[in-house]
């Protein structure tokens, strides 16, 4: 159909006789010549079409509208000088059309432009609801190009490496990853259900008692959780596992997977090894632990200093076993005034967000003097005040932000104010080429949280995570006390705040998992039920192993410089989990919901 394509033409082809196809990006008719500016993949080339060369071929082009799709045959020729455009690589060149045929007409009204000439902002409900016409676009083709691209680049590095990739089940049972299940309903075995899996993390587990020693996957996965916009409830994972590697070799082979595709997706040389922090100090120090490292503002614990003091709000929260932490923000008094603080201020409402009451605060002024409202500074004694300043290392035209409660929720509060104030306060480069990338290794996690609502521990990774053995010891007797508070041999990858990826040893020992699923609440009889498949193979010659698997969505998403993985995503769906373009979810038949034995009790609230 095509003997070129548009984008190569170049001033070698003068005089080439050659036949293209693509998509009217642009047409203009400049008195009795109209110009059309075709594209393909490749990239754009003008063709001209002069009323000399026929007046059948000239009405067809006088009918032509955006986005139609044509086939041009045609002479390649030099452009008049000054009709150069130095901004498209084609611009020294036109082809003026002999022949012209319309392959695909468009019909009523597009719902927005598709040209990068365009730059009119389209909103992502029309985008979606079209995704084929924006998928057309610059930007979503070069987004998929560059998932295509680290794709590669991971599969050429893993199977360099000596991984093979083995596709597993997507109707399975579930996993425990914390999230909801997405579940099908089978048909053959009444009232049977399979889930669709979070991860693939059992199987990958059975693929190294299965001998197969290095593993990866592209994986397709699926949560039914609330959705942002990194997360999707079908996401894809770089998904990898291998047997006999410790902790070191596993975060070893992993920075340099990542070094290779910032290498070849943006021709950056990372340093490694990348820093590492232990959950704890992350906790401590960002209270989160995902922490973006990119600008300060870190927390201070001064619950120490403070512990005493007459101001109830403060002394009362570390005498209820909770702490007292604060932000300093450089220059915060002139950049943030009190109504932003108070009550109805938006960093106040930031604030209450993360579950805070209020937010206390000091703002130092010249000669260690400091201000506030309410009753701090009426409470605190000059060397109260001293070590607090030296503490926090607040200089005058300082403000210092306080937390005071339960440590969940002051970590959670100073957490979302630290982020919200980098954003406000631009202390994040923005421009593409100026991005830092702040890699850091989250290790020591603990093994378990404990979940109030439940009251009982849960895994904080997955019930799979190996316990650290310095925790455990060797006396087999007592691991069951020690579990609860052991530390596990997982690590995240933190890129910039997000959870780039995460990962562990495993546990290989069924006497151990099953330990780990009674500390979780899971009876052993459940616990058989559920991973008697797992147990019995742990006790069938299991290696020792290890793995871990990166959101890759997210990893394009950051490469690509986008704020959502739906813009990495060929076909996404909406915060409410719908696809806008083929409306699914969508209603089923009575018919097919009888074949399934399920029957809906869901009524329609309206
Ligand atoms: P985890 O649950 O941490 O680990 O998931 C690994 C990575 O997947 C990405 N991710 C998501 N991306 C988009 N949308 C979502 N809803 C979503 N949820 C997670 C994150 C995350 O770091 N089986 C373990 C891995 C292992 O232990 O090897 C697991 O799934 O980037």
């Amino acid at each position: 159909m095509r003997s070129n394509s548009c984008g190569e033409l170049r001033r070698k082809h003068i005089a080439l006789n050659v036949k293209l196809c693509g998509w009217i990006d642009r047409c203009r008719d400049h008195g009795g010549v109209i110009f059309i500016d075709l594209r393909d993949n490749s990239g754009t080339v003008q063709v001209t079409v002069d009323p000399d060369q026929g007046a059948e071929l000239f009405a067809t082009a006088e009918n032509l509208r955006t986005e139609s799709v044509i086939q041009v045959c045609g002479q390649v020729r030099s452009r008049p000088e000054e009709a150069l455009n130095e901004k498209i690589e084609t611009g020294e060149i036109e082809v003026c059309a002999n022949e012209l045929k319309v392959l695909n007409q468009v019909r009523g009204n597009l719902p927005f432009a598709i040209s990068i000439h365009d730059e009119e902002p389209i909103k992502e409900e029309l985008r979606l609801r079209h995704r084929y016409l924006d998928l057309r676009r610059e930007r979503m083709n070069r987004n998929l190009r560059l998932r295509h691209k680290t794709i590669r680049t991971a599969r050429n590095f893993l199977e360099n490496e000596g991984f093979i990739e083995v596709e597993t089940p997507v109707l399975t049972r579930s996993t425990p990853e914390g999230a909801r299940d997405y579940l099908v309903p089978s048909r053959v075995c009444g009232g049977e259900w399979f889930a669709l899996p979070q991860s693939p993390q059992l199987f990958k587990q059975l693929l190294m008692v299965g001998g197969l020693e290095r593993y990866y996957q592209i994986a397709r996965c699926f949560r039914d959780e609330d959705l942002r916009s990194d997360r999707q409830p079908e996401f894809t994972q770089l998904d990898i596992e291998m047997s006999f590697m410790d902790q070191e070799q596993i975060l070893d082979l992993n920075e340099r997977l990542i070094v290779e595709i910032w290498k070849s997706i943006k021709g950056i040389e990372l340093k490694t090894p990348f820093p590492r922090m232990t959950w704890h100090k992350a906790m401590d120090r960002y209270g989160t632990d995902r922490p973006d490292t990119r600008y300060g503002m870190e927390l201070t614990n001064v619950s120490e200093i403070i512990k005493d003091i007459g101001f109830k709000v403060f002394s009362g929260a570390v005498a209820n076993g909770g702490s007292v932490k604060c932000i300093t923000v450089k220059g915060g008094n002139a950049a943030i005034s009190n109504v932003r603080i108070k009550p109805g201020g938006d960093i106040f409402s930031e604030a209450q967000k993360a579950g805070a009451g209020g937010l206390a605060f000091i703002r130092v002024r010249e000669k260690g003097e400091i201000d506030t409202i309410g009753a701090i500074k009426e409470n605190l004694n000059n060397s109260q005040k001293e070590a607090l300043l030296k503490q926090t290392n607040a200089e005058p035209g300082d403000l210092i932000l306080f937390g005071a409660g339960k440590t969940t929720t002051v970590n959670k509060t100073l957490d979302r104010i630290r982020q919200f104030l980098a954003q406000d306060l631009e202390l994040i480069p923005t421009h593409q080429e100026n991005t830092q990338w702040n890699f850091l290794w989250i290790v020591d996690f603990p093994m378990f949280e404990f979940k109030e609502e439940e009251k009982r521990l849960e895994a904080l990774h997955h019930p799979f995570c190996a316990p650290n053995k310095k925790d455990l010891g060797e006396d087999k007797n007592v691991w069951h006390e020690k579990l609860p508070t052991a530390r596990a041999q997982a690590y995240d990858l933190i890129l910039n705040g997000l959870e780039l990826g995460g990962g562990s040893l495993r546990i290989h020992d069924s006497q151990l998992q099953k330990q780990v699923l009674a500390t979780i609440g899971l009876p052993l009889k459940e616990a058989t039920e559920q991973f008697g498949f797992l147990m019995e193979a742990l006790d069938m010659g299991a290696p020792p192993h290890g793995g871990l698997a990166f959101g890759l969505d997210r990893m394009v998403m950051l490469l690509a410089g986008e704020e959502s993985i739906r813009d990495t995503i060929a076909f996404p769906k909406t915060q409410q989990a719908r696809c806008l373009m083929t409306e699914a979810p969508a209603e089923v038949s009575e018919s097919q919901l009888e074949d399934l034995h399920v029957s809906s009790t869901w009524i329609d609230p309206e």
